[in-house]
């Protein structure tokens, strides 16, 4: 198992749980998905998944843009001297005043699947340019977001009118196929449905639109395979060429894949039991604190450090906190022997593991170290 640099020098300066990470690994992740794409392509880094200031600084030097769920996310991102105009605001469900701030703060991009949220924009942000979510299955994800987010394909175009109607600029399409999807298929299935928006809206209502939003979706190595970011993005481009046409600018909204294999989450056992024919094993982790996307049985690879190679054994691996929901994993395969003050280490879990952060049952959600932080400390421990 090849760890990140220092993970055992950090054992003897932090308290777990924390999270290790590397902003060198994001640039090299964002420098690999602009080569991936033959033509141009705009990206824009959810920011909901690691809104870490140095992950964010660092891409905002590569020139990335930025998808945005919330004023929080673009309050943010303008103190770090982020443009607003390199701002997409990604989530349908914006509060009038966020709509407000974001458009006074100049943010001139927006996201909508229903009237009343064109409603809103009109409204608040007038004249704005906005895409229209539209629906996917979610199939072949971990993490589906369909049901709560976009529509169908017949709504969205006529949802593409009434922005026009309302004094906006319909400029096009997104959708997302579900986050840590395994198959590149469904982007092709969702850019197929998209077509058919492009279409009515010119067909019906003579809007040419020329944008299209692939969303996010992009895998990280877990325990299963994963199709690579170049074959992914061969199938958006030549899908976009095949169901679309020449002209169209592609955006898509990476969050997992930028940030999973830059953080490495670090947790300790507190107890070993045995209890009603059960073996359990409880860490500083938790469903509360790094670990919320568990409760989905979203997998990681976990290793109790040092012990990787040792004969394994079925757990039940559970947090810290008083409550039963703080489950981990009801069985996952641990070193025979983990014992209470063994590491566990959860690989490539630097995406949508410190964001969820809570202080549930006082206990303090994991921190974030860089690696150039945990560098200055271990200078500073030996000249101590
Ligand atoms: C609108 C939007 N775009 C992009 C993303 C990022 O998705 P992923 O982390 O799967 O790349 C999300 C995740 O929830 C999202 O809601």
């Amino acid at each position: 198992m090849r760890y990140p640099l220092l993970l055992e020098e950090s054992f003897e300066l932090l308290e777990t749980p924390y999270l290790l990470v590397d902003p060198k690994q994001v640039v090299k992740n964002y420098r690999r998905l602009i080569r991936a794409f033959k033509g141009d392509v705009v990206v824009y880094y959810a920011v909901k998944a690691n809104s870490h200031p140095e992950f964010l600084r660092q891409l905002n030097r590569e020139g990335s843009s930025f998808d945005v769920a919330s004023l929080g996310e673009i309050m943010k991102l303008i103190r770090l001297g982020v443009r607003p105009d390199r701002m997409s605001f990604g989530n349908t469900i914006k509060k009038p005043k966020d709509i407000d701030t974001a458009y006074t703060m100049g943010v001139e991009l927006f996201a909508v699947d229903s009237e009343m949220e064109i409603d809103k924009i009109a409204r608040y942000a007038p004249g704005s340019k906005v895409f229209v979510r539209i629906h996917t299955s979610g199939l072949e994800s971990d993490w589906p977001l369909s049901g709560k987010f976009g529509t169908d394909v017949e709504h969205a175009a006529s949802l593409v009118d009434w922005a026009r109607f309302r004094g906006l600029k319909p400029i096009g399409v997104s959708f997302h196929v579900g986050s840590q999807n395994y198959n590149p298929k469904n982007w092709e299935i969702a850019i197929k449905d998209a077509s058919k928006v492009f279409n009515e809206a010119a067909r019906r209502h003579h809007i040419i639109l020329d944008f299209l939003n692939t969303g996010g979706g992009w895998p990280v190595k877990h325990t299963k395979p994963i199709p690579s970011v170049e074959e992914i993005a061969s199938t958006i481009e030549d899908s976009v060429r095949r169901y679309i046409g020449s002209g169209i600018l592609i955006a898509t909204e990476p969050g997992r894949y930028m940030v999973g294999n830059a953080g490495t989450l670090v947790s300790t056992v507190i107890l070993r039991s045995r209890r009603l024919g059960k073996d359990w094993v409880y860490i500083d982790a938790g469903v509360f604190h790094g670990l919320m996307e568990t409760i989905e049985n979203f997998r990681y690879e976990v290793l109790v450090y040092s012990k990787e190679d040792d004969k394994k054994k079925v757990f039940t691996l559970a947090g810290p906190t008083c409550d039963s929901v703080d489950v981990i994993y009801d069985e996952v395969e641990l070193a025979e022997s983990v014992t209470e003050g063994d590491r566990v280490i959860f690989v490539n879990a630097g995406a949508y593991t410190v964001e969820y952060g809570t202080s549930f049952n006082g206990i303090p959600s994991p921190r974030v170290i860089t690696v150039e932080q945990l560098k200055t400390l271990s200078e500073l421990n030996k000249t101590a």
